[in-house]
């Protein structure tokens, strides 16, 4: 018997967005999105057009370039909101509009200041407004998770007969438990009258580490599209992990009744492609696509795996990307087959000299470094997309001196503003010395809010990625850098930070945006 199809909605773009310093620049929002539509995502939620005119031009940029896939933009339940995801989704082959208005009583009455009637009249009149522009239209009851039954099952009829095609269903702030949600749903299906004219969908943020749970359990009850993130980015703590919720799908099809149309080869490279974009690591125990996920520490599952693989396993870590990926090139592969594997990796280079300086770094790193992993060119283009961001700073060299029980001394020299700056500093560390002398020229008056070193690829001559996060007048940047000395990995990671906090903001953070 064929089961039901279950909708992904990833929501990596907007709500992924939403997480502190996770902004993404309109080429990096397309880059992701190319590469959710090779997985086969089938609503990709580009953006808040109205938030921003950046914000429009991105979700343009991603309705312009996705022909499978469809493209959706949020929207408050405002004309203005309405009218600038139209216009913004307009060129792309399959069209969403998603508009939202808050139900429960908290945001009714403290943040709308609305009375429940007023709240259904303006859902309704958001819905039919946005139904002129197309005929997939999505209505969201925000804070539904709070919301009083009845009053959330009088909205979504209302809106299913202005014209609503998916109603969903957001746990706004991962409140909801598992068995509650099943409940909620399945009550809330028998209310409706019209319940069997839309499809119903469930949002869920992770703050009680609960999201996949219940967005399971809503399926249970009978919704069919799953709205997620890679990696499970989003606000807080998150939304719903992509890789998790589609990977116990497919593990345990013998027991789920829905089934996805996700390509799961491509689960890993999005993984990656999300996590260098935005600067937030994946933590190595993190399922499908933590670095540990598929590998066996303990003597005894190590021999169970090698006797027979399913002693242990109970996915296969190819079907999520991690094999075929792990092609390695070396010095002597040639520029197609690099060309090739960049493709493969959902990394496409807009121009041929694009294509030679990175094919350049490739070359350098490999007199460096035996085997080069996807990590590694990962690493590398990031290198080279962030030296492409308008840069204040540059580092030229960096020498530093450390001997066990002496304080370590940093020799720096770097461009500041085109001028050729050298100055010495020491520190508590290497990296804290390489560090200190960065701001002893840069004097940047940022907080340091994270630091994070990871080891890319396995072995001792693996490339350390460092994070930095930043944080200056309420403005967050993440900065990347990648080398096989960490020191300098970590002092080209702070100067990228640096220069990306310098950068005039191409557009408000959504989350600055005022409900209705
Ligand atoms: O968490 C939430 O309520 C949302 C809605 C806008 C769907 O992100
Ligand atoms: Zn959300």
């Amino acid at each position: 018997m064929s089961k039901d199809r279950l909708i992904i909605f990833d929501t990596t773009l907007r709500d992924g967005e939403q997480s502190p310093g996770a902004s993404m620049t309109k080429d990096e929002k397309v880059r992701i999105a190319k590469m959710l539509e090779r997985l086969r995502v089938d609503v990709i939620e580009a953006g808040f057009a109205v938030a921003s005119p950046g914000d429009f031009e991105a979700v343009k940029a991603v309705a312009s370039v996705i022909t499978e896939s469809t493209v959706c933009s949020l929207a408050r339940a405002l004309d203005k909101d309405i009218e600038a995801a139209a216009a913004a989704i307009a060129p792309a082959p399959r069209r969403r509009i998603h508009t939202f208005i808050a139900t429960s009583p908290i945001h009714m009455q403290h943040k709308l200041k609305m009375t429940p009637d007023q709240v259904i009249e303006q859902a309704v009149y958001a819905v039919k407004k946005a139904r002129q522009y197309t005929d997939d239209v999505e209505f969201s009851a925000e804070d539904a998770g709070r919301s009083d039954l009845d009053f959330l099952a009088r909205v979504f009829e209302a809106a299913i007969q202005a014209g609503a095609t998916t109603c969903n269903f957001p746990d706004t702030v991962g409140y909801n438990l598992p068995f509650q949600i099943e409940e909620t749903i399945r009550a809330l299906l028998t209310k409706i009258p019209s319940a069997d004219k839309a499809i119903f969908s469930v949002h869920c943020h992770n703050d009680l580490g609960l999201a996949v749970a219940n967005s399971l359990a809503a399926v249970r009850a009978g919704c069919r599209q799953i709205e997620c993130t890679i990696n499970g980015l989003g606000e807080r703590a998150g939304n719903t992990s992509l890789e998790e919720v589609v990977m116990a799908i497919k593990t345990r099809a013998d027991i789920v009744d829905v089934e996805t149309h996700i390509a799961t080869q491509f689960i890993v490279p999005a993984s990656r492609l999300v996590s260098s974009i935005t600067g937030f690591p994946v933590q190595p125990n993190k399922a499908i696509v933590g670095a540990n996920a598929f590998a066996h520490e303990s003597g005894i599952h190590q021999d169970g795996v090698l006797k027979h693989r399913e002693t242990y396993e109970i996915m296969r870590a190819e079907d999520v990307g991690w094999h075929a990926n792990k092609m390695v090139m070396g010095k002597h592969s040639g520029r197609a087959a690099f060309k090739a594997r960049l493709e493969e990796l959902g990394i496409a280079l807009a121009s041929d000299d694009a294509v030679n300086d990175a094919f350049a770094r490739f070359k350098d790193l490999a007199d460096r470094k035996h085997e080069i992993f996807d990590e590694d060119i990962q690493a590398l283009m990031n290198a080279q997309q962030a030296e492409s961001t308008s840069m204040r700073f540059e580092l030229l060299d960096l020498e530093v001196t450390s001997k066990m029980g002496v304080a370590p001394t940093a020799h720096l020299e770097l461009r500041m503003d085109g001028e050729v700056i050298k100055t010495t500093a020491k520190g508590d560390g290497p990296v804290d010395a390489a560090l200190r002398a960065i701001e002893a020229v840069a004097r940047s008056g940022a907080d340091l809010q994270l630091y994070s070193v990871n080891a890319i690829t396995t072995g001792t001559d693996s490339q350390g990625e460092v994070t930095v996060r930043l944080e200056r007048a309420g403005r967050i940047v993440n900065g990347l850098g990648a080398d096989t000395d960490i020191v300098v990995a970590s002092a080209k990671a702070y100067l990228h930070a640096l220069n990306l906090i310098e950068k005039p903001l191409e557009r408000q953070h959504p989350q600055q945006l005022e409900g209705i």
